[in-house]
């Protein structure tokens, strides 16, 4: 008798996307002749940059051939596209990553969802709320939680509350050796008027942050990173810092890396993915950065470097992103393909700005949508996410997400995505104007 992982049964069946495609098929069925616009799954629509293109056909040609084949590669990724990360990710920036403190891998889906099961199972996790569920739902089928309670939270996590007056970025749980004072982040776009949650008192090991934000499209300043990290330093934390969407900040003053702070080497891990920046949703490739100055307790309090464990566990797990597919993120970075890739990142973000100027004097208040390709807009008219939804869905035939679905304190808001054309964009905000203008 095969005994199953009974911490599965704690995660409600998946509830948000599903919902979502019901109601879609259930008014497409009632209104047949109704076209609707899909502004809710966080996927690229562009297709893939032509460098890229060409790369991973020339990749092909060589795979078809014996003097050029090659079979299994290295499991941490091709030199080739780990001195690409190096050079352009990180040295470009100031910042200098070792070769074997990068492993590339096919997703920050599978990375932010495997990195817990190199923590011991009592260590205390904390997740934002809102937050990207990949976080949360991995360690509940580790284990590392109670079945989750009415307001959907799991018992054994640790949840810091996003809200409109910490701008959704909140602080960390104790406050940090530099305080609270931050003169450096720009104000709130609008207050709901009610005080920022005080940060959680609750001693915390590992904490997931993710900037520029899904689902909130904010993005954490120099001076919210460096509090992070010197709460981490202070409280022997480590931080797990998810940059899949850093290639959408404009801001140049901006960190796009958490190891432009100062100290975080020795307290961060960080993710990133090509999927958002070069439309690498269907051919996956990402990576993820562990330097060897990172070190948890073992037994006996002797401290292990994570980048230890974590070569261990994905040259044993882990048999390396294609070749084929690492070509093609390699010519990413090449001039042709950075021109190109960053010409679809600024066709996204106009349409971001594009839905911002749209919908702001219909009275939505909003947040994100300048640095990231999410927009976060408070419900009108005090509907909850999903009445809103409705709403939406029933009065403009546009389909966004239920800011609930990321979590309770996601309730009144509601996830735009500026991933779609030029024409659908336009469509929808015009749509959208009839029906509450
Ligand atoms: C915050 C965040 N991290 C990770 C991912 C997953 O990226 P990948 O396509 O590399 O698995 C996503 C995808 O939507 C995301 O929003």
């Amino acid at each position: 008798m095969a005994r199953i992982n009974e911490h599965y049964a704690k995660l409600p069946a998946s509830y948000l996307f599903p919902e979502i495609g019901r109601r879609v098929r259930a008014y497409s069925a009632a209104h047949p002749d109704a076209r609707v616009i899909r502004l809710g799954i966080g996927d690229v629509t562009e297709p893939l940059a032509p460098a890229i293109v060409d790369a991973m056909h020339a990749a092909v040609d060589e795979m078809g051939r014996r003097e050029t084949f090659h079979g299994y590669g290295p499991e941490q990724g091709y030199d080739f596209l780990v001195e690409a990360i190096r050079e352009h990710d990180y040295k470009a920036r100031g910042v200098d990553i070792a070769a074997d403190e990068i492993f590339v891998s096919d997703g920050s889906k599978c990375d932010s969802g495997n990195v817990q099961e190199i923590f011991a199972l009592a260590a205390r996790i904390a997740v934002t709320d809102p937050v990207y569920p990949v976080y949360v739902d991995s360690n509940v089928m580790a284990g590392r939680t109670g079945a989750a309670g009415v307001d959907g939270r799991y018992p054994g996590l640790t949840y810091l509350v996003g809200t409109e007056a910490n701008g959704f970025q909140p602080e960390p749980p104790i406050a940090s050796p530099l305080g609270r004072a931050d003169p450096g982040s720009p104000p709130p776009a609008a207050t709901d008027q009610r005080p920022a949650p005080p940060p959680s008192l609750e001693p915390v090991d590992v904490v997931y942050l993710c900037s520029p934000n899904n689902p909130t499209g904010t993005v954490a300043t120099r001076a919210q990173l460096e509090r992070w990290v010197a709460w981490a330093r202070a409280n022997d934390a480590i931080i797990l810092f998810d940059a899949a969407y850093e290639s959408y900040i404009s801001d140049p003053a901006l960190p796009r890396s958490i190891y432009e702070i100062d100290g975080a080497r020795s307290c961060a891990l960080e993710l990133r993915s090509f999927s958002k920046r070069a439309g690498f949703t269907g051919v996956r490739c990402a990576f993820m950065v562990v330097p060897k100055d990172v070190t948890g307790v073992g037994a006996e309090g002797k401290r292990v470097a994570l980048n230890a464990l974590w070569a261990r566990r994905h040259t044993t797990k882990f048999n390396g992103a294609s070749y084929v597919v690492q070509q093609g993120a390699a010519a990413a970075y090449s001039a042709a393909g950075l021109a190109q890739t960053n010409a679809q990142i600024a066709f996204y973000m106009e349409n971001a700005r594009l839905l911002r100027e749209g919908l702001g004097p219909l009275g939505f208040t909003i947040f994100g949508g300048v640095h990231a390709p999410y927009l976060w807009l408070r419900t009108r008219d005090n509907l909850t996410s999903w009445q809103f939804f409705d709403a939406l869905l029933d009065r403009a035939q546009v389909v966004g997400t239920p800011g609930s679905g990321f979590g309770p304190a996601g309730e009144g808001y509601f996830r735009l995505s500026a991933f779609n054309s030029r024409a659908n964009i336009e469509e929808a905000i015009a749509r959208i104007r009839n029906a509450f203008g």
